[in-house]
């Protein structure tokens, strides 16, 4: 008898854990939509705004120059870097915040939307960034964080004083659940997102860390504070905002629990995890109403600006954000394809699949790094050949690439344990494995100080000053310094591919065709296509040289790595690529 009861709860166990390990591993892939797709980028570019043609740098302004010895970047470190910028070719700068923070989360814990922190300058550098990046014939992008404020805010501080205070309503407030907090909502990160406050004796939700308090953006008041300060950057002449966790804006009104989930693994869009699915908390359906109303304030302005969201789920919902007649945000991260895999079917399934999502007049964006993740040429295990031939394709696909700084010089991840780290990420992971908290959630390894020369401290700071966090061991040979005056170097490599984009028709504004007789295996091929225009590109994801016959006629616009063309012959060396027209 007991020995089949315990089998009994032996097979329950087993059937259990078999049932978690495969809805974990399985990231079920979406269908493909039933739109036909339409491959009509053909619109003449005078009918066009600027920003679906333009090409993104993102600057981390800690981290990028440091101009008065304390460490820290600041603007006029920036200022005196935008020469470099523009000659690399960049069309946009895309800014981390700047603005006053008690730095808990490096400035995505805002505690005056207005004014830049002391650290990095005050609002006399503010305006003559803006103008100097006007100047070079550059666009300029500010990053909101809409979704929550410091705790440091002045309007937290007055709204955690009690219910009876003006700004009591501002953040999410409520009572508990006898101990336990209003509802099972975790944050973005996966852990209850509720903090009991001992001064209010209530709690309150944050999507983030708990020092980042979520606004009530069901408050008018609240949304008109924001739009107030939307339309002051925009007065100022800011052409651009990168939203901060966009979908994480609105929750569910009455406050319901999450379903339960089998996944604890988190699910590529980080939708599910941890045993929960976070369905009132995350891709609210009014978030998608607010990008249409925020596009409605942006689209009074001449010239257009552009809103870059960025939001998590299948591409389904994130092209909800983008409007069906295209009348909510402007562009939205596709973060799903920078989960690289160095393999021609893992990019063309993902290509593919955002072609057919988000057909013109939709504008998909490329993005392979930034301060948050690991940088690109990590994934491809250092391998510069391998960083040229991406570089390549990034910079030739139809919609908006955005590199992160030092992704122009393959800049790798750094070494820093996640027990020394200043992002508050690990802490708050603190049950997970070192293994973990070292590389995947401490984001101080992808914001190490921008590695301009092989001098000290890389260029970023004065020698002797201590740089916030330490310069990357190798810098000494891999800088900017050295790679501009290297012919072959990565830097090298970006700047030629994006001279070649920002004067090609196609590149800038065709449609994407693929080329199925050569499309197969290890290679990649398409067209970009603009009225009579065309270019073609052929990329060999591999270890193995490729011959070709290719069409008669072409000349070689670009080559990354050993390629040689003759004739109609082309052959591709090991993880490299051409442009051919
Ligand atoms: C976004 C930012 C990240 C920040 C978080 C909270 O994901 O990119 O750096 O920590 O939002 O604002
Ligand atoms: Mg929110």
């Amino acid at each position: 008898m007991l020995r089949k009861i315990f089998l009994g709860v032996l097979l329950i166990l087993i059937t259990a854990i078999v049932v978690l390990v495969v809805v974990n591993l399985s990231n079920a892939t979406e269908p493909f939509p039933e739109t036909e797709v339409v491959h009509g980028a053909e619109v003449a570019a005078d009918d066009r705004p600027w920003w679906e043609a333009t090409t993104v740098y993102q600057v981390y302004p800690r981290s990028y120059q440091d101009s008065d010895g304390d460490g820290v970047g600041d603007i006029a470190g920036i200022i005196s870097r935008l020469d470099y910028i523009a000659d690399l070719g960049f069309e946009t700068i895309w800014f981390s915040p700047f603005f006053k923070s008690p730095q808990k989360d490096f400035g995505y814990d805002v505690s005056d939307y207005y004014l830049p922190d002391p650290e990095y300058g005050d609002t006399v550098l503010v305006d003559s960034l803006i103008r100097e990046i006007h100047k070079r014939d550059m666009k300029v992008v500010f990053d909101l964080v809409l979704n929550h404020s410091s705790e440091e805010h002045p309007w937290f501080q007055e709204s955690r004083k009690g219910p009876d205070n003006p700004k009591s309503d501002w953040y999410l407030w409520r009572d508990g659940q006898g101990e336990d907090p209003p509802t099972n909502w975790h944050s973005a990160l996966g852990m209850n997102g509720w903090h009991f406050d001992n001064g209010r004796q209530q709690w309150y939700f944050s999507s983030f860390l708990s020092f980042q308090p979520d606004l009530n953006w069901r408050n008018p008041e609240v949304k008109e504070a924001m739009f107030d300060v939307v339309r002051h950057w925009l007065d100022k002449g800011v052409d651009g905002f990168r939203l901060d966790i966009f979908n994480y804006i609105y929750e569910d009104p009455e406050f319901r629990d999450n379903p339960f989930s089998l996944r604890v693994v988190p699910t590529q869009d980080f939708t599910k995890m941890f045993w929960q699915e976070k369905k009132y908390n995350m891709n609210h359906p009014d978030d998608f109403t607010l990008a249409k109303e925020l596009r409605g304030i942006l689209d009074t302005y001449d010239p257009p600006r552009f809103m870059v969201g960025e939001v998590f789920g299948d591409h389904k919902t994130l092209r909800k954000f983008l409007g069906e007649k295209q009348d909510g945000l402007n562009l939205v991260f596709l973060f799903d394809i920078s989960a690289l895999e160095w393999n021609a079917d893992f990019f063309r399934d993902k290509i593919q699949r955002i072609e057919a999502f988000y057909p013109y007049p939709y504008t998909p964006t490329y993005v392979f790094s930034n301060h948050d993740r690991i940088r690109s040429i990590s994934l491809l295990g250092n391998d510069t050949q391998k960083a040229k031939a991406l570089a390549l394709l990034q910079l030739t696909l139809r919609g908006v690439p955005f590199y992160y700084q030092g992704e122009e010089i393959g800049m790798p991840m750094a070494n820093i344990p996640g027990e020394q780290a200043l992002d508050p990420l690990p802490a708050a992971f603190d049950w997970l494995p070192d293994f973990a908290k070292d590389q995947v959630i401490n984001r101080d390894n992808c914001r190490t100080p921008m590695q301009w020369s092989g001098g000290a401290n890389a260029g970023f700071t004065e020698a002797g000053a201590v740089p916030w966090l330490p310069v990357t061991p190798g810098y000494e040979t891999l800088n900017v310094e050295r790679q501009a005056a290297e012919a072959e170097s990565l830097l090298a490599t970006n700047k030629e591919l994006l001279k070649i984009r920002s004067a090609s028709e196609p590149l800038k504004w065709g449609s994407l065709k693929w080329m199925d007789e050569f499309s197969t295996g290890d290679i990649l091929a398409f067209q970009r296509i603009y009225q009579k225009d065309r270019v073609n590109v052929l990329i060999n994801i591999s270890e193995e040289e490729k011959s070709l016959t290719v069409g008669e006629g072409l000349t070689l616009l670009f080559a990354a790595g050993n390629n040689e063309l003759s004739g109609n012959h082309l052959v591709l060396g090991p993880n490299s690529g051409v442009i051919l027209k």
